[in-house]
């Protein structure tokens, strides 16, 4: 039985519960039985170590924020295989993800993660103290969503070394963009319709920015291309200057304007900005979709695309950890 704590319970730790219960018996063909034994808010807990049923839970966060032990007492005290980290991220403390990692690390657990903070602030910290304990930490959520990228660059490029990567990273700034282009809006009149996708960062100026892609370049740059960086390394430039009329001569000569991260180890390049992309490129994608175009030295270019945010989209990647994590054991 494998005992899982859920810290975060947003949109995403939502999206986990309602898909550990709805796809229940999918996932246990997979993995072998389970159960949440407690699921954290911000404010406190609910717990049953004989297994909660997600739909109380639900019911219960309904009526107001929890308020049964703390998310450092449940991750310190109860008895489980699994921590499930989804609180928000802020990547210059990493907390409070950073702190409920470390201690799940400490006691002996496997994490899976969608936090980026934590991974941007200590991200050799916390998996040097992972592979040292034998631990599975894990966090395909944290770049991309639901976009199949970290696994698909570890396990099916395996062997090939990553020359560079160059993504649209943020859904919430391809939205805008593609609006701009498309309507000739102009940028403030487009992220108001951005925030009501509810995919933009509770702080929008994480997107807009540029933060937000520069958090998830340092995950990826990190993981995929072992370059140990961190946030100040990253040059970064958002969207909020580009104006309609950018589109315009841009359109004259066939491109459009997208924001890419770029990561190059060996031209040691780790940035964020706004870049002419030929219209027919196929990091030029519109609407709230991510991209990663991975150039390797055996397989050569290869292009994924999909659903960088979203409730269920970012718990699909969460899952997909779970299962990664726990498969091997039961096959
Ligand atoms: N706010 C992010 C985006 C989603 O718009 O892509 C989570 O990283």
């Amino acid at each position: 039985m494998i005992n899982i704590i859920l810290i975060g319970f947003g949109a995403v730790g939502q999206g986990v519960a309602e898909l550990l219960y709805r796809k229940k018996s999918e996932i246990e063909r997979l993995i072998g039985k389970y159960r949440v034994v407690a699921v954290c808010d911000s404010k406190g807990s609910v717990i049953d170590e004989n297994g909660l049923r997600i739909p109380d839970v639900i019911e219960r966060k309904k009526k107001g924020a929890f308020d049964g032990k703390k998310s450092i007492e449940v991750i310190e005290t109860l008895d489980y295989d699994l921590m499930i980290e989804v609180t928000t991220t802020d990547v210059h403390s990493g907390e409070p993800g950073l702190t409920h990692i470390r201690q799940a690390l400490e006691r002996g657990v496997n994490v899976v993660t969608s936090n980026k903070g934590p991974l941007v602030v200590a991200f050799s910290e916390l998996n040097r103290m992972a592979e040292k304990k034998g631990l599975r930490l894990m966090y395909e959520a944290t770049a991309g969503g639901a976009m199949p990228l970290i696994k698909l660059a570890k396990n099916d490029l395996a062997g090939n070394e990553i020359l560079f990567i160059k993504g649209v990273l943020n859904g919430t700034c391809n939205y805008i963009l593609s609006r701009m282009e498309k309507e000739r809006m102009t940028y403030s009149q487009v992220l108001v319709e951005a925030q009501e996708l509810n995919i933009a960062e509770a702080d929008p100026t994480y997107d807009v920015e540029g933060i937000d892609a520069a958090a998830k370049l340092v995950i990826l740059a990190n993981s995929l291309m072992e370059m140990d960086s961190c946030f100040r390394d990253v040059e970064i430039r958002g969207i909020t200057e580009i104006t309609p009329e950018a589109f315009e001569v841009a359109s004259t000569r066939n491109y459009t304007i997208r924001l890419i991260a770029e990561a190059n180890r060996e031209k040691r390049i780790l940035k964020v900005s706004p870049r002419l992309v030929p219209f027919h490129h196929p990091l030029a994608i519109r609407g709230t979709m991510n991209a990663a175009l991975i150039k390797t030295d055996l397989a050569g270019d290869v292009v994924v695309m999909g659903r960088g945010a979203g409730k269920y989209e970012t718990a699909s990647a969460i899952i997909s950890d779970m299962v990664e994590i726990y498969r091997k054991r039961y096959e």
